[in-house]
């Protein structure tokens, strides 16, 4: 049987902004990435998603729409994007744009006729209500209230992320037929699936019901709480499954992938997937690894959670890290070994695994002063309160106000601007004076650095069919070793990995563990007899 490569790709995520700039203005562009295609093939990643691109007065760096079927100009134009496609496509590799289907930018031209006057006729394309009071308690996902009063018309309008992030009305025949149209323009130009953007919000109630009281002071979205309450009617609606599966229907034919965020419990992500059958999104993005203490126990339960709730025909996605929260290897405090370890893990676990540009090198948070950010949430939150509570807003949400700190440029080599653009150029966010071995020229050299761990595990994961489409099954192997086994066509892989800062011994025999080792993340080693005693945070990968 064939395998469909949707369940079993790598996703790199490239922030375009931030990856290569190829024009010396400062800022990256499609002529950049298409630059570093090769690195990204040799490093061993299928599937590289970008988040967008289209024209945007870039308040939000992208995810601000002004026109659905173009090309930012300072990240190239529709000619660049189509030599991109082709490019990737030349070396096996697919891509993924990010489509922002919940809401445009106010500066998109419905908005502008939308707000104009009651009667125009692109009034209804936005989710619009008269009145004095706010129309409900719906909260935005940023802060405070998601209505907006517009003075021209006297009206609310909904946005459920930032104010100038007007939410498109669904329930409008025209909009639902030009964004879906939209899918198709960009899949007939070379796109092999779309990472969709806030999806749970894309449609909210349509009689605008309050959300019910919960007492719940600090919002908690992947749970369904706003401030004081459920967030029932404004996310997770029946209208949004439903909407996963009619796009489901144009992506199928042509075998395009479609990724979902959506937050929510584990019950809920997967219902956008599909209920008895995978007939919704192919994936949805799982952020419990973002958060979850680096244990053996912990890491057990993901891996629990994610055979439980994603068993196949369905498949978990495992995520480090995006363009919205704390770096990966912030998680391990800045250490390579258990983020070495990390990668072993990610990468050997039965699903598809997410890697933000710069995680393989280990990049980490830089600190950009909060006062300084340019990232409109941050901005948002400082017009209304003190620094140091939204710099502690911004460490209890993991990141997610001041998210200029995990958008810095790659970091490619040690010349200045670390090679992500000419040194006469400023980039948009500052690079780390000495990167040191924080760069890709530096740990290509390195046999046994966090670069050179991906490509030796990517490439791995390519020879070794049980550790790309096997079934997983966990060892009872005692903390702090995190044991499992995949297997397919009589093929066994199996992995000891130990979280602790202490040797552990495993007996190989007492989990019937193959003798033969293929890789350590701590470097060469022989394969074992009956034990090994693997060293602090060393990983390992068996077969047979
Ligand atoms: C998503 C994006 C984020 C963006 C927001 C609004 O969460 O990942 O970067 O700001 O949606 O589109």
């Amino acid at each position: 049987m064939e395998h469909d490569w949707r369940n079993s790709t790598v996703i790199y995520q490239i922030y375009p902004r931030s990856f290569s700039d190829s024009n010396g203005d400062g800022i990256g562009d499609i002529r950049g990435i298409i630059e570093n295609l090769d690195y990204l093939q040799d490093l061993g990643v299928e599937t590289l998603w970008i988040s967008p691109m289209y024209p945007s007065p870039q308040r939000d760096f992208g995810y601000d729409i002004s026109d659905f079927r173009g090309i930012d100009p300072t990240f190239g134009t529709m000619d660049d994007f189509g030599t991109l496609a082709s490019e990737v496509h030349r070396r096996n590799m697919k891509l993924l744009l990010d489509m922002v289907l919940n809401h445009t930018s106010d500066s998109h031209p419905w908005f502008k006729e939308s707000r104009s006057s009651k009667d125009n006729p692109k009034r209804d394309w936005y989710v619009w209500r008269g009145g004095a009071k706010r129309p409900n308690n719906w909260q935005s996902m940023v802060h405070g209230s998601g209505w907006h009063f517009d003075n021209r018309t006297e009206s609310w309008y909904w946005a459920s992320f930032l104010p100038f992030q007007p939410d498109l009305n669904w329930r409008n025949p025209e909009v639902h037929a030009y964004m879906t149209d939209t899918l198709r323009f960009w899949l007939d130009r070379g796109a092999d699936g779309f990472r969709l953007d806030i999806f749970d919000a894309v449609l909210e109630d349509a009689s605008l019901r309050n959300n019910p009281f919960a007492f719940k002071i600090i919002p908690d979205l992947s749970r369904g709480y706003g401030m004081f309450q459920k967030t029932v009617y404004n996310r997770h609606i029946p209208e949004n499954f439903a909407l996963a599966q009619e796009i489901r229907k144009i992506a199928e034919p042509r075998k395009k992938l479609l990724i979902g965020e959506v937050f929510g419990t584990s019950d809920i992500l997967r219902a956008y997937c599909g209920t008895s059958k995978p007939d919704g999104l192919n994936l949805v993005f799982q952020f419990q690894c973002l958060t979850s203490p680096v244990t053996s126990s912990s890491y057990r339960k993901l891996i629990q959670e994610a055979e439980a709730w994603f068993p196949p025909p369905f498949t978990p996605t495992w995520v480090f890290g995006n363009h919205d929260r704390r770096r990966s290897i912030e998680q391990c405090r800045g250490r390579r070994d258990p983020e070495k370890l990390r990668t072993l893990f990610r990468l050997t676990v039965r699903g598809v695994p997410c890697i933000y540009y710069g995680e393989e090198i280990g990049m980490g948070q830089q600190n950009i002063p909060i006062h300084t950010s340019q990232d409109a949430v941050a901005q948002l939150l400082m017009k209304r309160y003190p620094s140091f509570a939204v710099s502690l807003i911004d460490r209890l949400m993991h990141g997610a106000v001041n998210r200029d700190s995990c958008r810095t440029p790659m970091q490619w080599n040690s010349s200045s601007n670390a090679g992500f653009c000419s040194s006469d150029a400023e980039p948009w966010l500052p690079v780390p004076d000495s990167p040191e071995e924080t760069t890709v020229e530096a740990q290509q050299q390195d046999p046994d650095s966090l670069l050179n761990c991906h490509r030796a595990l990517l490439q791995l994961r390519n020879r070794l069919s049980p550790l790309k489409h096997g079934t997983l099954t966990l060892l009872d192997t005692p903390d702090p070793v995190l044991g499992y086994i995949r297997e397919k066509d009589g093929q066994t892989a199996a992995m000891l990995l130990n979280f602790s800062d202490a040797p552990s011994r495993v007996s190989l025999d007492q989990y019937s563990i193959p003798k033969k080792l293929v890789y350590s993340t701590a470097g060469k080693r022989n394969s074992p007899e009956d034990e090994i005693t693997l060293a602090p945070w060393e990983g390992t990968v068996f077969f047979s």
